[in-house]
């Protein structure tokens, strides 16, 4: 009972100050007259009912909230897509020297098959050779070219730093999404929903992060084939584009136990209503990249306030997993200030179901993570980028909520 009246007055509190941001300190130096908004209540179900358990979030609520990013956001996925048997895994390749001999290299193929036609797709996954199994992995989801996963090694990038993260004991898998959906306002035939749709896409069908994101799904369904991974213990990480598909993969998919989510910007971590001068819009971003969001998500242009969502319900969702959102100080278009806040506000989930969440409104200094519980944020100086000291911080995270 104790514990109930707790939780139920960190709730309120946070509910309270839900509303508006607009006094609130602001990163960039130039946003001094950002417009007030008003953000909806992950809790508020749509009969107006505010969630109070933890059970009515987990068994009714969250389910309504995920339909509604399905719906007006990211899209969904055909049945025929998410059914069992619907994408074979297969080792195609065992190195069990790899980096030096400290590392097993298995070269993974999948392939997708649907109304006699397929789709192949390909990941590498890296496992420690000395770390006592079953170790935690990280998925990452590759947005840049191929150089940036080699898996001979012989090509280094701090994008995916395997030999930093294999020593820090984890496994690692990446894949390339365009192998799955190509990056491309015309690659729609190339990809996996060409493959699962049946017709023209209806405006709430899966766009091409959902794919993105469904490809992660699949990599995960062949880790938990794999003695050496430890389950529920595999993080999803992503930069940018990846980042917003990270983020979307952990809302959706429960076994993954926390989501690295970097410089993710618009449609990823930070606030859709907050109208920061320097930010990528709703409205930008459809046009740029329409293939990325559903059909449904183009009404929302120049009109997020009618949006029945903001993306700290995304983060929410993942509740009481964890999620780490990294900021860059430069990367005003992702609006880092934006992306702290969506964790803020996602806190009364994360009370609700006993966790502190980030356990701070004020923004950390550049260069010092904040981690509470559930959830964690960075900042570091610099430009757009994934590197070794965002990485860093994600593998302490990791270390918090895999090895505690
Ligand atoms: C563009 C786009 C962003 C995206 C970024 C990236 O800048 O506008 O939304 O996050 O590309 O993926 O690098």
């Amino acid at each position: 009972m104790k514990t109930f009246a707790r939780r139920m007055a960190a709730v309120i509190a946070w509910a309270m100050i839900t509303t508006s941001d607009a006094g609130a300190r602001d990163f960039a130096p130039d946003a001094t007259n950002l417009p007030a908004y008003t953000l909806p209540d992950p809790l508020k179900a749509a009969d107006g009912k505010a969630e109070t358990t933890a059970e009515g979030w987990t068994k009714s609520r969250r389910a309504e909230v995920l339909e509604l990013f399905r719906t007006h956001v990211f899209g969904r996925v055909p049945p025929a897509a998410a059914a069992a048997g619907a994408v074979k895994s297969e080792v195609v390749g065992v190195d069990p020297g790899a980096i030096d001999g400290t590392a097993t290299l298995k070269r993974l193929k999948f392939t997708a098959t649907h109304g006699g036609k397929s789709l192949v797709f390909t990941a590498s996954l890296f496992i420690p050779n000395a770390a006592p199994k079953p170790v935690p992995a990280f998925i990452l989801i590759c947005n840049r070219g191929a150089t940036n996963i080699d898996p001979s090694r012989v090509l280094r990038s701090d994008f995916w730093p395997a030999e930093e993260i294999l020593a820090r004991g984890y496994a690692t898998a990446a894949y390339q999404v365009g192998e799955i959906d190509p990056d491309r306002k015309d690659g729609y035939t190339e990809g996996v929903r060409a493959l699962f749709d049946d017709g023209a896409p209806a405006p709430d069908a899966w766009a091409t992060l959902s794919a993105w994101a469904w490809g992660a799904s699949r990599i995960l369904d062949h880790l938990e084939t794999d003695p050496a991974i430890a389950k529920g213990k595999v993080a999803v990480i992503g930069h940018s584009r990846g980042g917003k598909t990270a983020l979307w993969s952990a809302a959706q998919d429960e076994r993954f136990g926390l989501a690295c989510v970097n410089e993710s910007g618009c449609g990823g971590a930070n606030l859709l209503r907050r109208r920061f001068e320097g930010r990528e819009s709703v409205a930008r971003i459809n046009k740029n990249f329409p293939y990325w969001f559903n059909a449904n998500f183009k009404r929302y242009d120049n009109r997020e306030d009618d949006l029945p969502v903001d993306h700290h319900m995304l983060s929410a969702l993942v509740a009481p997993r964890w999620v780490h959102v990294g900021s860059a100080e430069e990367d005003l278009w992702a609006d880092p200030r934006g992306e702290f806040l969506g964790l803020v506000h996602a806190a009364p989930v994360y009370a609700l179901l006993g966790k502190k969440g980030l356990g701070s409104r004020e923004m950390p200094p550049i260069g010092v993570p904040l981690r509470g519980d559930g959830l964690a944020y960075h900042i570091r100086a610099g430009k757009h980028n994934l590197g070794l000291e965002d990485w860093r911080a994600y593998l302490d995270t990791a270390d918090r909520a895999f090895r505690p």
